[in-house]
């Protein structure tokens, strides 16, 4: 299947078992190169848990590992995609680890994401949003338009920026360092040259940011500041909790985990909204149903349709399925969303939908997003923003030529609008 399967490809997987055998074929414009590992690793078949009731019992499941290192034989690690030298800090990151080393660590970053720190950051992050809209309407002024025909990309003016901004001042990246740091996330996260992870010019630009983060963690060893960075190489120093390479796999998975997510949170909400004028309307009367809003988002056109590297521990049974030890399984986010066992009418967008923060957009369990509530506030104060100051915000073409991009993640590379 493609990698951005409809909800009618999920309900017919769904109907065809509890677990069902996929393997995704990338079609040519997917910017992952014609001949590499991870179109190899995705070709092959894949047992993909499908429904609602299912994913969640398997992300609760202690017999299942996120660990490749641990959990399979050398043999199967061997079919795993290679990864390279500079890719180790995210492949042996929080997301990649099993307890104990995933609650030590785990632990020492939750601290920075409870709900009263997200509170604390409410403030800088509405400053973040009226800024950017300022800086949308005087590029529009600029260019000699007026409301309500001005135009802009929403992604790569807003929805883009935003978290950026959000996750560099909370890691305390200097202000004269954020465009060479946004260069490389964007290699990073985007990765679009079309040459993939082993290219040696991504491959080079991976080096350059880790060599400017460890550059910046001497400089905050010596001036710690009031940031994420300067309290984790506290942890550090203070005793044998953490040691440097942690310290970098957590800013790299930081970026990486709440970047383009909270990108297409946005993205995918205001076109969402857009395209469903009467949802947009019960919005405009009544700003309140922003979290619901938030919420449904995430349930109906959630940022990750699925989990794709657990493995079972031992031999097990599922989902009503064996597995075998070392076996790798999916676990479908996107297709438990709609699973009408659980959710009423699931294909329809209601704002106003009372169990919609049941979704498992954030997953389930030790790895549950710990962006969660950071990326759910952005997201409120995202939405909330744009359409009081931009009220007259609409698509600037016909919704049926906004395309899902090619990445992995479900969003968009571009929403033209007007406003
Ligand atoms: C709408 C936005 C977001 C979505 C949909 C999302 C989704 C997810 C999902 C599904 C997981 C679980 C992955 C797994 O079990 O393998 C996860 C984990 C994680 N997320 Fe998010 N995320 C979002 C935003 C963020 C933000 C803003 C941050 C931080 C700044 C963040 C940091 C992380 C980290 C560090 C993990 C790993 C947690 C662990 O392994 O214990 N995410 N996210």
């Amino acid at each position: 299947m493609d990698p951005h399967v409809s909800p009618e490809d999920y309900a017919r997987i769904r109907e065809q078992g509890r677990v069902a055998r996929v393997s995704f074929v990338l079609g040519d414009k997917t910017g992952v190169a014609p001949e590499s590992d991870i179109r190899d690793f995705l070709k092959q078949e894949h047992l993909f848990v499908s429904r609602y009731d299912d994913v969640v019992a398997a992300l609760l499941d202690s017999r299942i590992s996120s660990d490749p290192r641990t959990a399979m034989t050398p043999e199967q690690q061997k079919k795993l995609p290679q990864v390279p030298e500079e890719m180790r800090p995210i492949a042996r990151s929080l997301l990649s680890l099993d307890p104990p080393d995933h609650t030590r660590l785990r632990k020492l970053i939750q601290p920075s994401f409870t709900p009263r720190a997200m509170e604390a950051l409410r403030s800088r992050i509405q400053r973040i949003a009226e800024d950017l809209v300022d800086t949308a309407e005087r590029a529009a002024a600029e260019r000699g338009e007026t409301g309500p025909e001005r135009h802009m990309d929403l992604i790569a003016e807003f929805a883009y920026p935003l978290p950026v901004k959000v996750i560099s001042d909370m890691l305390g990246i200097p202000p004269e360092d954020r465009d060479l740091v946004k260069a490389w996330t964007e290699n990073l996260v985007r990765n679009n040259n079309g040459r993939g992870m082993m290219d040696p010019e991504n491959r080079a630009k991976i080096r350059e940011f880790t060599d400017y983060l460890r550059r910046l963690f001497a400089l905050r060893r010596k001036q710690p500041a009031d940031d994420m960075i300067s309290q984790l190489l506290r942890i550090e120093e203070d005793g044998d909790t953490l040691n440097e390479e942690e310290t970098l796999s957590t800013v790299f998975i930081l970026y990486l985990a709440g970047h383009v997510t909270t990108v297409n949170l946005i993205g995918n909400g205001v076109f969402a909204l857009l395209h469903h004028p009467d949802q947009l309307a019960k919005f405009k009367a009544d700003p309140g149903l922003v979290k619901g809003l938030v919420e449904e988002t995430l349930r109906y056109w959630g940022p990750v349709d699925f989990i794709s590297r657990r493995i079972a521990k031992e031999d097990m049974e599922l989902a009503g399925t064996h597995f075998s030890k070392g076996e790798p399984m999916m676990f479908g986010l996107a297709s438990a969303n709609r699973d009408p066992q659980r959710f009423s009418h699931p294909d329809e967008f209601d704002i106003t939908r009372p169990d919609a923060d049941k979704h498992v957009a954030f997953g389930k369990g030790i790895h549950i997003c710990i962006g969660a509530p950071l990326a759910r506030m952005e997201g409120q104060i995202a939405f909330e923003t744009l359409f009081r100051r931009l009220p007259a915000l609409r698509l600037a073409v016909p919704s049926d030529e906004v395309r899902w991009s090619n990445s992995f993640l479900r969003g968009f590379a571009k929403l033209p609008v007007l406003f």
